[in-house]
């Protein structure tokens, strides 16, 4: 299938954005939830979803069914659906780089290659074939770690998206590691971290992951190389038994050295590659049946953004919210609050996905934009958060909507924690949106703060890769109304040239040709 983005208008030369534009004017710059709540008593019910795994409360945001209606005319105008189409049935939709972008079909049960109903079915086989052979491999090496005794320590060298999902995973899912295995992730160049890590391990009880879509990354070679060294200098010599590589370079990674290597393909994003190879700390952390269980609920989630229409339609509703917030009202960032603290990393992990997908200033043709893309996003979790920067949420002069997650179950046992940790993320919520009046100033809560709260029975593999399933969807619609391509990053390109640069100038001290600042600091540094 082909998908021709100038076969659709621009998101702002649409009816719909001018719809959209004159809607905001009438009513969306004064719409006040709590009025909206006083005048609808179903808006709970119309303006909340269930989706697998997951149950979005979108009620307390500044949205009617009016705003929603306006927004999904936006998508239709836009091609939503025949450029979501094109992303499942593996058309070459990131363009700068001519590739197809089909993270959905690592988690895509193997039986379901023959009925797909995609348009290119033989491919979607093949490739699918490819994914479950490699699938397996990498299921059985986690098994087999995990029954080796002899290794305690498992060390994942990454970054980005090679470092950020597995950790953020390991971590989230805790409760779910039967290994018994202690996991670290080494990410930054900083030698302080690899450092760290090493002091109290053993060569022959640790097994280095090398993590890198292209083997090329200068932070995570840097850090393999040292951790080799270390290796080597510990009397470790049975690299094949002690080093694994999870790449699509695996001829970089032979060249290296590493023997043991399991492949994705240049189709997987370096955000989207958990669900690959990249996943296997997580693997090793839970068990194949529980990774197993993690791509289900991803998949679930593919197959309701996939077949729901637009109108009920998680991702869809919050990428059209996304870009209300964003074009409409001119907010500039969201606040990510996951009430659960094994959801640490959560925060972290969506900044990549989001920011490094959206953050662009041209469109798909390369034409400079005159509308804003990604929002900026951060938080931490709850409570903690509520302790620093909720002041800031309540009070502050700007807007900035809230994205809560809590999970009903706990597993832990200690009494009265969990219902105080879901009351204080209702009252929050609660709090953003009524605010309160007193006269006195200081004391007052604007109110009318929007959020949305997302809702997990429990945080289990399924429900976990459902919840980042979602939140790789909804990217992909605010990316897709915005005309941008959301699967490239030439901008993290810049620094990574001009650091080659300098690097040699700090042993050289040659300043010759850097702007006054760098050549100030360099010369500080030397
Ligand atoms: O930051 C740029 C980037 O290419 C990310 O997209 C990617 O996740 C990260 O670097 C790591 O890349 P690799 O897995 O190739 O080492």
């Amino acid at each position: 299938m082909s998908f021709s983005r100038s076969a659709h208008p621009r998101c702002d030369h649409t009816p719909a954005w001018a719809a959209l534009q004159a809607h905001y004017q009438a009513a969306g710059r004064s719409f006040d939830t709590r009025q909206a709540f006083a005048a609808d008593a179903q808006r709970f019910s119309t303006l909340s979803q269930s989706a697998p795994h997951v149950f979005a409360d979108l009620s307390k945001n500044r949205v009617d069914a009016a705003t929603e209606a306006l927004l999904l005319d936006l998508a239709h105008q836009c091609g939503l659906e025949a450029h979501r189409a094109a992303m499942f049935d593996g058309t070459a939709i990131n363009t700068t780089e001519n590739r197809e972008v089909w993270h959905v079909l690592l988690r895509k049960p193997a039986i379901q290659a023959v009925d797909s109903a995609g348009a290119a079915p033989e491919k979607i086989a093949i490739e699918l074939t490819k994914v479950h052979a490699t699938l397996d491999a990498m299921l059985a090496y986690a098994a087999q770690v995990r029954s080796d005794a002899a290794i305690t320590d498992v060390v994942n060298i990454g970054i980005g998206g090679s470092d950020l999902g597995p950790q953020m995973a390991v971590l989230a899912l805790d409760a779910f590691a039967t290994s018994g295995k202690r996991l670290h992730f080494v990410s930054n160049v900083d030698g302080h971290e690899l450092a760290a890590t090493l002091k109290g391990l053993k060569a022959e009880s640790t097994l280095f992951l090398i993590a890198s879509k292209t083997f090329t990354t200068i932070e995570t070679m840097t850090n393999a190389r040292s951790a080799k060294a270390w290796f080597a200098a510990q009397g470790g010599t049975d690299t094949a038994r002690h080093f694994a590589a999870l790449t699509t370079n695996v001829a970089a990674a032979n060249a290296f050295g590493i023997t043991t290597t399991f492949g994705f393909w240049d189709w997987v994003g370096g955000r989207y590659s958990l669900w690959s190879a990249i996943g296997l700390p997580l693997a090793i952390a839970i068990g194949a049946g529980g990774f197993r269980d993690f791509l289900a609920g991803a998949h679930a989630m593919d197959e309701h953004f996939r077949t729901a229409p637009l109108e009920a339609n998680l991702p869809v509703r919050l990428g059209l919210l996304d870009v209300w917030y964003r074009n409409f009202h001119g907010f500039t960032s969201r606040s990510i609050a996951p009430y659960h603290s094994a959801l640490k990393r959560y925060p972290a992990y969506l900044q990549q996905l989001e920011m490094e997908s959206n953050g662009k200033q041209v469109d798909t043709e390369g034409q400079p934009l005159p509308y804003a893309t990604s929002p900026a996003l951060w938080g931490e979790p709850g409570t903690n958060g509520q302790h620093a920067y909720f002041q800031m949420l309540h009070q502050g002069t700007d807007v900035v909507p809230v994205e809560f997650v809590a999970v009903k179950k706990a597993r832990h046992d200690l009494p009265g924690h969990h219902p105080m940790l879901l009351a204080n993320v209702l009252a929050q919520a609660q709090a953003l949106m009524l605010g309160k009046v007193d006269a006195g100033g200081h004391k007052n809560f604007p109110g009318n703060r929007p959020s949305t709260f997302l809702l997990l029975d429990d945080l289990t593999p399924a429900s976990l890769g459902a919840l980042i399933a979602l939140q790789e969807h909804r990217v992909f619609v605010s990316g897709s109304i915005w005309g941008i391509n959301s699967f490239d990053q030439w901008g993290v390109e810049l620094g990574k040239v001009l650091a080659k640069d300098i690097e040699p100038r700090l042993a050289s001290g040659d300043v010759a040709g850097l702007d006054g600042s760098t050549a100030g600091l360099l010369g500080l540094l030397l």
